[in-house]
């Protein structure tokens, strides 16, 4: 067992490790693998694209969220605060903390977009719960899908419905409640995306998904640059790494759980719900004449179709929406944890005040996402010669610049700042070997990774 401060922390712990791990999960499986993944997949060509993103998960996401548990774990506090206090132990510069502040900024502009999409899936559970999908065929989910994102109030209202609901959750404090949806709806969720995968091969459409998402050809990868800064910043994305929401559950890791077996799990069932979406989704998309690289309305077409035209479709399918939505409510918790955390910590103020300030800041900014799909879809950002709604500038600087960098920097402090005699008794890794393999990975192949995603897609 580590030795460590664990009754310091201010704010409480996990019951046990298993909650740990299962909030660790419920915070990296969410409307990433089960929304983004598929379409970005479908959108960059399959499987190169998967390929290169299974490379960053394990050269780059592993090392960083360990990296970022064992620095929260050690710290024992919010992350700002955590990165302080192990910079004055230290003896290093409190510019450290600056990290944290990252983190906190990060976490409430993608709470603010996230919101909105998980808002989507909430008015999608009410419609497909209604009948309104029975019997509906491509075009017109597609169509139903374009009037809800092209109405400023409907998609409105569901986004704050969502959002009120996480800050209200948030307050209460992370334990209760979240681990019985944790348990009980991950293995449903599991089990409804088989039952789409099922639909798929039925419908027979299995056999080119297969192929689109693993078959590679050398000759015509299709990849281009810009998928490899997708890739890499939706490696950080799906395991919720890079911004402290995964150091800041660290911080209430019971002293008896280990990083590397919780690191282990995590990655493992992130990645398989991915797989299995994405397989299920492609499957469905094939069958109906679809294109994998549909965008980002490819799962609520496929979705309805599929149950629309199953028996039970109704039931399942307002269940699948109601499941998304549960993963992307343990993912929006997360979220909001680090920022919530620090200002319990600076002003002693209740949970519920905060957690009230922190969302009616990600409310304003995640209107202006809400009305990128209508009122404001002529505003455009240009960068780099191309237009972009305040939607896709929001989610492309969270993804390829905040969090990335923010990994960057945890992997740089923990292989060549921190002394390895700290670093490895929280991971438990003693030996001399686990030290070299530790710098090589976060010390030298995630950072140089990182950096070189970078040149190559911005010079
Ligand atoms: N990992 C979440 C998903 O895949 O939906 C999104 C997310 C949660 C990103 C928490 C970042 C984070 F800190």
């Amino acid at each position: 067992m580590v030795q460590d401060n664990y009754d310091q922390s201010p704010h409480g712990f996990w019951s046990s490790n298993t909650m740990f791990v299962l909030a660790a999960v419920g915070s990296a499986v969410g409307l990433g693998n089960i929304w983004k993944f598929p379409y970005i997949t479908g959108e960059n060509g399959g499987a190169a694209f998967f390929f290169v993103y299974l490379i960053c998960i394990c050269a780059i996401g592993i090392p960083v969220m360990m990296a970022e548990i064992m620095l929260g774990r050690t710290g024992r506090m919010s992350p700002i605060n955590s990165l302080l206090k192990i910079a004055r132990e230290q003896g290093l510069s409190r510019k450290w903390g600056l990290l944290g502040w990252a983190g906190v900024g990060g976490g409430l502009v993608i709470l603010s977009f996230y919101s909105v999409i998980a808002g989507w899936i909430l008015a999608y559970v009410f419609r497909t719960f209604s009948g309104e999908f029975g019997g509906v065929d491509a075009a017109t989910a597609s169509e139903a899908f374009g009037d809800l994102i092209g109405n400023p109030w409907m998609s409105g209202l569901w986004f704050t419905i969502f959002l009120v609901a996480t800050g209200y959750f948030v307050a209460r404090g992370v334990n209760r409640g979240l681990e019985l949806v944790i348990r009980f709806c991950m293995p449903l969720l599991f089990v409804l995306l088989f039952v789409m995968l099922i639909y798929g091969i039925a419908q027979g459409g299995f056999g080119q998904a297969f192929q689109f998402m693993f078959h590679l050809d050398f000759n015509n990868l299709g990849l281009s640059w810009d998928s490899l800064v997708i890739a890499m910043g939706h490696a950080f994305f799906t395991l919720s790494i890079g911004m402290g929401a995964i150091m800041a559950y660290g911080a209430y890791m019971p002293p008896e759980s280990s990083i590397k077996s919780a690191v282990g799990v995590i990655v493992v069932v992130d990645t398989l719900v991915a797989v299995i979406a994405g397989l299920a989704i492609f499957s469905i998309a094939y069958a109906d004449g679809l294109s994998p690289g549909a965008g980002l309305g490819l799962l609520f077409t496929t979705a309805t179709t599929a149950f629309g035209n199953l028996w039970g479709g109704v039931v399942f399918g307002g269940l699948f929406f109601l499941l998304v939505t549960f993963a992307a409510f343990t993912s929006a918790i997360s979220l909001l944890e680090p920022a919530i955390a620090y200002f319990v910590e600076k002003f002693n103020s209740r949970r519920a005040v905060v957690a009230t300030v922190c969302v009616s800041v990600a409310w304003i900014l995640g209107l202006l996402s809400v009305f990128s799909f209508n009122l404001l879809s002529n505003f455009n950002i240009e960068i780099g010669g191309e237009p972009w709604t305040i939607f896709a500038f929001l989610d492309h600087l969270s993804q390829w610049i905040i969090l990335p960098l923010g990994g960057l920097f945890i992997c740089l402090l923990t292989a060549w700042f921190l002394p390895w005699k700290t670093v490895g008794s929280t991971l438990e890794v003693r030996s001399l070997e686990g030290e070299v393999w530790w710098k090589i990975f976060a010390g030298v192949v995630a950072p140089v990774a990182i950096f070189a995603v970078f040149a190559l897609t911005f010079f």
